[in-house]
């Protein structure tokens, strides 16, 4: 996650300086002691901007927490949180969890939170996910038997391929759901959490519990992580599976879109105006000319392995607040409900935050048409309005950047 740079970093640190534990590794074997009176100890590794921290904390006095983040940008908001609330059972460490045999002797804490970590989801970064196998073996060091990991995830492959990596390395699961929230909202949201959640997202959640069995570091080297590429949250495999990209539209591919264009009656607003679509060259030349004047517009073909399957773009974009409409089609059924929608929404949006310097993206969806909604959600796009005809949807670059940094559209 790359979060924004937040200003006077420096002072804000120090006024919640009773907060940070400056060098945790003089701590280590003494935490106990130095924290007396607390019946337990829980750590929450990736913290970010810490609602969950504070929230559990005030509900869960007769525990110390200790929350770890290694982007101090975020873990400021969860310390000045946590300064508000006038907590005394926080405490926050600016450190990567990978050093985390050189802070916690063997047993010392008792519980794990992992929340939301990061998926990495190409197959050469999954040494970094937070359990991948060498990480599960510094947490085993670092609890006694019976201490458990709690993991909770929107990203369902991440998810599996955690279940696989606990199993693989002998901790016992319990609580294991694909639908944490099914029946009403459990537990204290997360800050992901609660937004994954308000777009209709499902939450997995399990429990794992380390027990005689479960291999610490003294089992040795850890496996090597083969064929362990994830999907992203939005669904779309970081590799092994069909190319999508991006060209930008010539008038050679918007032939061909429109040679292979079947629109589909259901996505007329009113039924009565469906025709056919029929190809017409002069047309497409006249309409392409058309789109070309003006910076107002800025379209790109969708190609799955080099063939033009659909367009997105942009329309009415508006330098002096630099915001635009998206708009997408596909050319047919056959390349529907596949996810090359969504993944082609992925790459428009990166384009229109990097490449056209855009700061906001808008984008109209019928009411009828859930299967457009469905892709602009997974995207991270919020429904910001809704007339009796259709809802109006909105991403800030701030926002994508916070959900799809280091992910792979
Ligand atoms: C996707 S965010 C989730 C934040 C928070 N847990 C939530 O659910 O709202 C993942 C967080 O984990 C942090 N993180 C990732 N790897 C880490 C590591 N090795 N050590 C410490 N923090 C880490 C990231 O900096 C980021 O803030």
């Amino acid at each position: 996650m790359r979060m924004r740079k937040r200003h006077n970093l420096a002072p804000r640190m120090e006024a919640c300086a009773g907060f940070l534990i400056e060098d945790p590794a003089s701590l280590r074997g003494r935490w106990r002691e130095s924290f007396p009176g607390y019946e337990k100890m829980y750590v929450e590794l990736g913290c970010g901007k810490g609602r969950f921290t504070v929230e559990t904390a005030q509900q869960t006095p007769e525990a110390l927490f200790l929350a770890i983040e290694k982007v101090p940008d975020a873990m400021i908001l969860a310390m000045e949180r946590a300064r508000e609330m006038g907590l005394s059972n926080v405490r926050f460490m600016d450190f990567d969890a990978v050093n985390l045999a050189s802070i916690f002797a063997p047993g010392e804490i008792d519980r794990i939170y992992l929340n939301f970590s990061d998926p990495w989801p190409k197959s050469r970064d999954a040494k970094f996910r937070l359990t991948a196998p060498g990480f599960l073996r510094l947490y085993a060091d670092a609890l006694p038997l019976g201490g458990q990991i709690h993991f909770k995830t929107d990203n369902r492959p991440l998810f599996d391929w955690s279940v696989e990596q606990f199993t693989a390395e002998r901790w016992t699961l319990s609580e294991v759901t694909h639908d944490l929230h099914a029946a009403g909202p459990v537990g204290v949201m997360t800050d992901y959490e609660a937004k994954f959640v308000a777009e209709g997202l499902k939450i997995n959640r399990l429990a794992a519990t380390r027990t005689a069995d479960t291999k610490t570091t003294a089992a040795g080297p850890v496996p090597r992580l083969r064929n362990a590429a994830l999907s992203d949250a939005r669904g779309n495999a970081a590799s092994e599976q069909p190319e999508i990209r991006l060209e930008e539209e010539t008038l050679p591919l918007c032939h061909t879109f429109f040679r292979s264009l079947v629109q589909a009656p259901e996505l007329f607003e009113n039924p009565a105006d469906y025709t056919p679509y029929v190809y017409d060259p002069a047309e497409v030349d006249r309409f392409f000319a058309a789109r070309r004047t003006g910076e107002t517009r800025r379209y790109y073909a969708i190609l799955l392995n080099g063939d033009v399957i659909g367009e997105v773009g942009f329309k009415h974009i508006d330098p002096a607040d630099a915001s635009a409409e998206m708009e997408i089609c596909l050319i047919n059924d056959s390349v529907k409900n596949r996810d090359y929608g969504t993944r082609a929404t992925g790459l428009a949006l990166k384009a229109g935050f990097a490449e056209l310097g855009l700061e906001t993206v808008t984008a109209e969806s019928l009411l009828k048409n859930g299967r457009s909604q469905r892709v602009l959600k997974k995207n991270g796009f919020q429904p910001v309005s809704a007339d009796e005809r259709a809802i109006r949807f909105r991403i800030s670059k701030e926002r994508y950047q916070q959900l799809w940094e280091g992910e792979n559209p």
